[in-house]
């Protein structure tokens, strides 16, 4: 009769919305085939930067870091640490212990530096990290000290030496300007002279990636690896000197900083990018760029899953397709939400409320387990081209080594990282799955950035010391 001729007509519309749904998702998904050409690609893209005569052509600019040693556990001494290019901005005093009781002490405070500074001129912002370092010294009660300094600069640098940094370009959310093209070092110094209150002695500019690699190296001597996946993400590791062009020197190894956030500058990437994808990069600090971080790190893959949601609202796919103020602004889905989102045995109800508590409250239960699907289709996705090329690299280290087979550690640090419940093993599994003969583990790094600056300036300072002896 009728009635059944409309259960019929109501049951063909669900289908043909769910295929719809699925078709769109489709195009987050990434097959075996593709994840295996990344690599190829991405280990190409590697051998070009380390070249002298594709450097210049290369996405990824394979910085070297002026850093060999790691440390022996005979380092000591107080040292300063700046952490400035995370999810916040810090000032530490690390001490460093050798001998029997080696270990490293912290205390560190975080300050907080507003929008405009980040995106106004250069000179308000290293006027602003002086403040902090001032109020530091202030605070633990070491006004006038000068302790050698390490500065974590976690942003792309050109090094001709430990202790300089010429900033390539910003990423992430900084902007200030006047900078680019600009020794960081100098550029700090400068402040501080401004100022004329104290002096510092920069022994070290270092990324955030190697400090990670470094502190987990204290604890771990197979940690030859550093990796970050948080606001941004990137990857450091050590290479055979011979093959770092841009270095004098062949014996021995020095770790490079890969910079893998600008893969896909070239276009590689385009074959794997949806009109989400494009969206988020037209509409962030820099179009054009960064494009395999734009796909994988903290601050974008929110943004990728509100560009899903709003497509799928506009169709009458979700939230009875009724289009809210909330969903259109941007960065409400902060990496924290994500994670509690995908939390294991979460019930419906509980992410529902969540997307109440992010103000989008039409939902029904429908909505909240598409919602959740998005958000895990994304941060698989994310998960898996950060494994692929995690592959790359372990891989170009077994054959540098003329390795068989080859164990390695990984140090890590990032809140996505840390917080997301299943970043961690889809990444592992697809590392695993394109990389079987290395045998990679990962050692999560405490505090790795500011601890590991502190680190390095030690070993600086003993190398250093040795030398006079
Ligand atoms: C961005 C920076 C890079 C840093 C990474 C993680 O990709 O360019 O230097 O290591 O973020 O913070």
């Amino acid at each position: 009769g009728k009635g059944a001729a409309m259960v019929t007509a109501v049951a063909y519309r669900l289908a043909a919305q769910h295929a719809e749904r699925q078709s769109i998702l489709n195009t987050l998904r990434l097959s075996r085939a593709q994840l295996l050409n990344l690599k190829s690609r991405m280990s190409e893209e590697m051998d070009r930067g380390l070249s002298k005569n594709a450097h210049e052509q290369a996405s990824v600019k394979m910085l070297p870091t002026y850093v060999r040693s790691t440390p022996d556990g005979t380092e000591h001494g107080d040292f300063l640490a700046l952490d400035l290019g995370g999810s916040s901005f810090r000032v530490l005093l690390v001490r460093v212990r050798s001998g029997t009781r080696r270990n490293v002490d912290m205390h560190h405070k975080i300050y907080s530096i507003p929008q405009e500074t980040m995106q106004g001129t250069g000179e308000e912002l290293f006027n602003h990290i002086v403040d902090c370092i001032a109020a530091f010294l202030e605070y633990m009660g070491m006004k006038g000290a000068s302790l050698p300094l390490g500065f974590t600069f976690s942003f792309p640098c050109h090094q001709n030496r430990l202790d300089q940094g010429i900033l390539l370009k910003w990423t992430k959310g900084f902007k200030a300007s006047g900078c680019e093209g600009h020794d960081v070092v100098t550029l700090l110094k400068d402040a501080v002279r401004r100022r004329q209150e104290f002096d510092l002695n920069f022994v070290a500019v270092v990324n955030d990636t190697v400090g990670t690699m470094m502190t987990c190296g204290y604890e771990d001597p197979k940690c030859e690896v550093g990796l970050i996946v948080g606001t941004g993400t990137n990857v450091c590791y050590m290479e055979e000197m011979k093959n770092i062009e841009l270095v004098e020197g062949d014996r021995g190894r020095m770790c490079v900083n890969i910079e893998w956030g600008a893969f896909g500058e070239n276009g590689e990437l385009n074959d794997y990018c949806t009109e989400f994808d494009r969206i988020v990069d037209e509409c962030s600090n820099y179009p054009g760029k960064q494009r395999y971080e734009k796909m994988i790190s903290g601050m974008y893959l929110g943004e990728i899953v509100r560009n899903v949601l709003i497509d799928f609202t506009t169709k009458g796919l979700l939230f009875r397709g009724k289009m809210s103020e909330r969903l259109k602004t941007r960065g409400i889905f902060e990496t924290k939400f994500l994670a509690q989102i995908e939390r294991d045995r979460l019930a419906m109800r509980q992410v529902r409320s969540i997307l109440q508590h992010l103000g989008l409250t039409s939902s029904t239960c429908d909505d909240s387990v598409l919602v959740k699907e998005v958000c895990s289709v994304v941060a698989r996705r994310a998960a898996q081209l950060c494994g692929a090329g995690l592959a790359a690299v372990v891989d170009r280290m077994r054959q540098n080594r003329n390795l068989n087979q080859m164990s390695v550690t990984v140090g890590v640090d990032g809140t996505l990282y840390k917080t997301h419940p299943h970043f961690a093993s889809i990444m592992q599994e697809t590392l695993q799955d394109l990389a079987p003969q290395c045998q990679v583990t990962f050692h999560k790094s405490e505090d790795g950035s500011g601890k590991g600056a502190a680190l390095i300036t030690a070993v600086a300072c003993r190398v250093k010391s040795e030398g006079q002896h």
